[in-house]
């Protein structure tokens, strides 16, 4: 068996060994390095004192604070102010916090269109209706063509690329949602059935198709464009001249019954995510000016706008309004 060697258990104690032969000779030294370290110590002090001066400090208020915001000031005080120049500190409103929706679909490519910044951000906003129409010369600078026309053999609609490339978004996550049927009554997934339309065909439109019709069913002329005017605009009034604005849905035409539709329930719920608004809503046809309900129309604005819109529920007519009042 090995030797058990542990000091503790052996109950050995050790001892520091002095060392042979110390000479008492180094104590002035000693001293000196005693000296040099209270003087390095000092030196630390004045130094951390030193910079602790610049440093700011947050102070508690001083009794001349409460007097200040008191209105209790003395006389010296109101002197000094008078002498002083004092320099306003600007207000500053914190930047709104920005929205983005979640989508099914990758829509990273869409969003600068969906939701335009800077200058683009307001520059969609315009407010078309028979009391601010545009000129009949008028066309948009960018109009491109809209990939979910309705493929019945109409022309191909066409769009400012701002409301076409935010459309396309759109579809994409309505088909990403199952949104998107076959089966429906026309036999034509939702499709764009009208976008931009010229000063002249809206002229068309409303006198030689519309007009037509109704005094067809019988009524005068009068009551015939009283009728039109729920449903279509007058030349120059429409915005579908503005190239900003489509017709869709799912029926053979254009038609009330759509509200009904699952897609149009998903439209009317999720437009403003993509910059678009339900434009003629139910609820809102004296301030549309006496145009009907059109489940189907939605109107391009940006996101940041439409959203606003949605949240205060409010039509475009009512929305630029409250921007007049409230800058
Ligand atoms: N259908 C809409 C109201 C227009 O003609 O502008
Ligand atoms: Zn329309």
């Amino acid at each position: 068996m090995a030797n058990n060697v542990n000091p503790r258990r052996n109950n050995i104690q050790y001892t520091r060994r002095k060392p042979k032969n110390r000479k008492n000779n180094d104590a002035p030294l000693r001293i000196l390095m005693l000296i040099l370290a209270a003087a390095v110590c000092c030196s630390v002090v004045f130094l951390v004192n030193y910079l602790k001066e610049d440093e700011p400090v947050n102070e508690l208020p001083k009794e001349t604070d409460f007097q200040q915001t008191t209105g209790e000031k003395d006389d010296t005080q109101k002197q000094t102010e008078d002498e002083q120049t004092t320099e306003k500190p600007v207000e500053t409103t914190p930047p709104e916090p920005i929205y983005v929706p979640e989508f099914k679909a990758d829509l990273s490519e869409y969003e600068m269109y969906m939701n335009p910044q800077g200058e683009q951000r307001d520059a969609y906003l315009v407010l078309v209706n028979i009391d601010n129409p545009l000129g009949s010369d008028y066309v948009p600078p960018d109009l491109v063509n809209v990939k979910s026309t309705r493929k019945d053999g109409r022309a191909t609609q066409k769009l400012r690329e701002y409301a076409a490339k935010a459309l396309e978004a759109l579809m994409l996550e309505a088909e990403a949602c199952g949104v998107i049927k076959k089966n429906t009554p026309s036999g034509y997934p939702l499709s764009v059935m009208s976008a931009y339309r010229s000063y002249d065909y809206q002229r068309y439109l409303f006198y030689d198709v519309y007009l037509v019709q109704e005094m067809n069913r019988g009524l005068s002329r009068e009551a015939a464009e009283k009728k039109v005017a729920t449903y279509s605009n007058r030349p120059g009034t429409s915005e579908h001249q503005s190239g900003l604005c489509v017709d869709m849905h799912t029926l053979p035409s254009a038609g009330q019954a759509f509200k009904n539709e699952a897609e149009a329930k998903w439209l009317a719920e999720n437009c403003y995510k993509f910059g678009f608004i339900l434009r003629y809503p139910e609820d809102k046809i004296e301030q549309t000016k006496g145009i009907m309900y059109e489940p189907w129309h939605f109107r391009y604005v940006g996101r940041y706008h439409a959203k606003k819109m949605y949240d205060m529920n409010m039509c475009l007519e009512e929305y630029t309004e409250y921007l007049k009042n409230n800058g």
